[in-house]
Order: C-alpha cells, then sequence, then structure tokens
C-alpha cells in the first residue's frame, strides 16, 4: 500500500463518509420514487463502486444499466467529446431514470449524456452525482441529488480514476501532481 500512497496528497472523504452519505440519499430517493418504476443508469466506469452501494442502500425497488461513455482517456482535462463505448440495453420509455454518476467536473459528460437521453422517451430523468466541482463548471448541469460539493482538484478513489488506476481505493483523495505533471 505504501507505493499507492505516495501518490496521494491526501484523503479527502472517507469510506465512512461515503457510506453515511449514500444512506441519506438512498432515503430521500425512496420517498421522491415511491410506487414508480426506478431505473438506475450507471455511467461506465467511474459509476461502478457508486452504484453498488447506492443500489443496495435503497430501499425500493429499482432496476440497474449501465451505459460506457468516456472523455478523458488518460488525461486530468475532459477533452469534451465523449464517446460512447457501450450504449444502454433497456428502453426508457415509461421509466423514471436516475442517472447515477461518480463525479460532474466540467459537466460536459452528463450535458451530453441529458441530451442523447432526451429523445429517448423517459417519464423523468434526474441525476445523482456523488461528487460535484463547481468550480470546475463549464456547463450548469441539474442535478437533483449531489453528494459532496469539492474543490477543483484531481481526485481519485471509489471509481475515479486516473489513467485507469487507483478506482479501487476506498477512500478519495487528491492525487499527488507529481503523478501527473
Ligand atoms: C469521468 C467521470 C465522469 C466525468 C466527469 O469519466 O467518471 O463521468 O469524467 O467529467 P466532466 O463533468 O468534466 O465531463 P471519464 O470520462 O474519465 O471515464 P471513466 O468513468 O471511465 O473514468
Ligand atoms: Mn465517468
Ligand atoms: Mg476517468
Amino acid at each position: 500500500a505504501a507505493d499507492v500512497e505516495a501518490d496521494l496528497t491526501r484523503v479527502l472523504v472517507t469510506e465512512e463518509e461515503i457510506r453515511a452519505k449514500l444512506d441519506e440519499i438512498a432515503t430521500q430517493v425512496a420517498v421522491d420514487y415511491a410506487g414508480k418504476d426506478l431505473l438506475l443508469v450507471g455511467v461506465l466506469k467511474g459509476a461502478v463502486m457508486v452504484m453498488a452501494d447506492f443500489a443496495r442502500a435503497l430501499p425500493i425497488h429499482s432496476t440497474m444499466d449501465w451505459m460506457a461513455v468516456s472523455s478523458y482517456g488518460a488525461g486530468t482535462k475532459s477533452s469534451g467529446v465523449v464517446q460512447i463505448r457501450k450504449d444502454l440495453d433497456v428502453d426508457l420509455h415509461g421509466k423514471h431514470v436516475l442517472i447515477v454518476e461518480d463525479i460532474i467536473d466540467s459537466g460536459l459528460t452528463l450535458s451530453w449524456l441529458l441530451s442523447n437521453f432526451a429523445s429517448r422517451g423517459a417519464e423523468s430523468i434526474e441525476i445523482f452525482a456523488l461528487f460535484r466541482k463547481p468550480e470546475a463548471a463549464r456547463v450548469v448541469i441539474d442535478c437533483k441529488y449531489v453528494g459532496f460539493d469539492i474543490p477543483n482538484e484531481f481526485v481519485v478513489g471509489y471509481g475515479l480514476d486516473y489513467a485507469e488506476k487507483y478506482r479501487n481505493l476506498r477512500d478519495v483523495a487528491i492525487l499527488a501532481p507529481h503523478v501527473y505533471s
């Protein structure tokens, strides 16, 4: 573990804090979607951890699907060009869709995803993002459920990667600049 820790400046949000926040948001979502046909759409790959834990924290019925998109590649800045790597399997007609994202950074990924979903016939579309960086916003995203607003630092862990690494860290931490500069 020592070699991983050397790549991190400090832990920003702990596993325990994430767990508590997921329980809180799951309680709210359960109230808001009671009696509705709720489809959770996870945005691969970053949302894998938050989806797995959030779906299990949710005390109401839900189904799950995945969309794989990527805009960062191996860099620390959004390219702004979103590529679909895997589309949804299910039809959105009649569904109440809750997009589950690990982070809203520039907002470009979700802005693109929302317009992609707009014509697919969903009953409603809302967003749950575990993290959001208000200072990095290039487009404003109307996000109904936000876990934590965080500073404009490059963070990794709990699904968040740098060049595909660090997704498996339990906490979310600031990546040390020497790793990417
Ligand atoms: C990351 C993150 C979000 C998006 C946020 O995904 O998981 O999906 O960037 O950035 P934005 O608001 O500036 O668009 P990435 O493209 O790195 O793919 P990944 O989920 O596979 O890591
Ligand atoms: Mn992502
Ligand atoms: Mg990424």
